[in-house]
């Protein structure tokens, strides 16, 4: 395993680093209220904030204003701001911040993303006259305000790619400090970073570590152990979870500390067996591709959002959805039906270039 460096000339900007006066007379604009935005604007107004709303009328409005908040449509809301916050999905926010934003953004005015995508991958061109501030929890939604409640704090990537104002950064902390970003350190990023760690979790880690799940559970199914006892040795328990939280909390390794010499021991002794499955060059390939901007082209392209209604179709067909279906009934546990296959779908895997790639989509979801 190759040696890791320590690069430690990280930016850290520590919790009472912010001048909380700094937006002070400034009102704030959040567009978009679903996992970040709700979140994000009631933490605001909880710390003194001017906090307006900008939205499509419909049920996010209509939430938003059940919380008291004033709605407007997104153009108007820009137009009132001094700083907007832009929290709506990656995937749309390039289309709607060159329709709805760009227009009305005022000289001098604060642009806040809470991910780097669009600006890394050169999908936003924005205007020379305005702060451009990364603000980018590590944490989803409904995480933000619990832990902004219980003043437990949630880590933040934080940065400025453009300084118009000349007081960008004063705002990005003070920003990051409002939404309860600072309860914990920040750390200094540039957009690229950001965007390239997200993705990597998301395209390297995540499936990686997906595939070995699925193919733990396969192995102990297929030597017969009871499938409920597998599920909840693997995943129901949450016992991995609060593994994770002690890894958090104690360090990676520190926390098998909190398992028994047994566990420990067995769990060194084996490791070796996993050194080479060939997982460096791949992620270090994945890594390479999300840098050069291979995935942003491919994720803005008319055949991937076809090609993404036919995989989801395909994961959720998967024969552990059946089991699991099944581990939930027997141990009473609420039903989860999360997901609906496209209208489309039918036609979409009638589509020739799709029925090119069906046979690979079909064995990447075979389980
Ligand atoms: N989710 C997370 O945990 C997380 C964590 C860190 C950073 N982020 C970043 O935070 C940002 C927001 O993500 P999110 O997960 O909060 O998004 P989300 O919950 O999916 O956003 C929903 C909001 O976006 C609006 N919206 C969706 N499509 C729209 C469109 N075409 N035009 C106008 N408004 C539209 C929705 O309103 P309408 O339905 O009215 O359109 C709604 O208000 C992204 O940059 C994301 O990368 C997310």
């Amino acid at each position: 395993m190759t040696a890791l460096k320590n690069q430690s000339e990280t930016k850290i900007y520590p919790p009472e680093s912010a001048d909380p006066g700094t937006l002070r007379g400034r009102l704030v604009a959040v567009i978009g209220y679903g996992n970040q935005g709700r979140a994000q604007a009631l933490n605001l107004r909880d710390n003194g904030v001017a906090v307006i709303i900008g939205n499509n009328a419909d049920g996010y409005a209509e939430r938003a204003a059940e919380d008291g908040f004033e709605v407007l449509d997104i153009p108007t809301a820009v137009v009132r701001a001094e700083i907007v916050m832009l929290l709506i999905p990656d995937e749309v926010l390039t289309a709607v911040f060159e329709e709805r934003v760009k227009p009305h953004l005022k000289p001098g005015s604060a642009l806040v993303f809470a991910s780097g995508y669009n600006i890394a991958f050169g999908l936003i061109q924005v205007p020379a006259d305005v702060d451009v501030i990364l603000l980018a929890p590590r944490m989803i939604g409904v995480g933000i305000r619990e832990r902004f409640l219980t003043g437990e704090g949630f880590y933040c990537l934080v940065g400025v790619e453009q300084d118009a104002s000349g007081t960008a950064e004063e705002i990005m902390q003070a920003l990051t400090w409002a939404i309860g970003g600072l309860q914990k350190p920040a750390i200094a990023v540039t957009f690229k970073q950001e965007a390239a760690l997200d993705l990597f979790n998301e395209q390297a880690f995540g499936p990686a570590f997906g595939r070995v799940l699925l193919t733990a559970i396969s192995v102990l199914l297929e030597k017969g152990l009871p499938p409920e006892a597998v599920l909840v040795e693997m995943y129901i328990s949450e016992e991995m979870a609060y593994t994770y939280q002690k890894m958090a909390q104690a360090g990676l390794v520190r926390q098998t500390l909190f398992h028994s010499p047994t566990s420990q021991y067995g769990a060194m002794s084996r490791g070796t067996r996993f050194l080479r499955m060939g997982l460096r060059r791949r992620m270090s390939r994945i890594f390479d591709e999300i840098e050069r901007g291979d995935f942003a082209r491919e994720w803005s392209g008319a055949f991937a959002r076809l090609k993404f209604k036919v995989i989801k179709y395909f994961a959720m067909r998967q024969s552990i959805n059946r089991v699991e279906n099944q581990v939930r009934e027997a141990l009473a546990m609420q039903p989860f039906e999360g997901y609906q296959p496209a209208k489309d779908i039918n036609a979409i895997l009638e589509d020739p270039e799709i029925q090119e790639h069906l046979k690979t989509f079909r064995e990447t979801f075979e389980f």
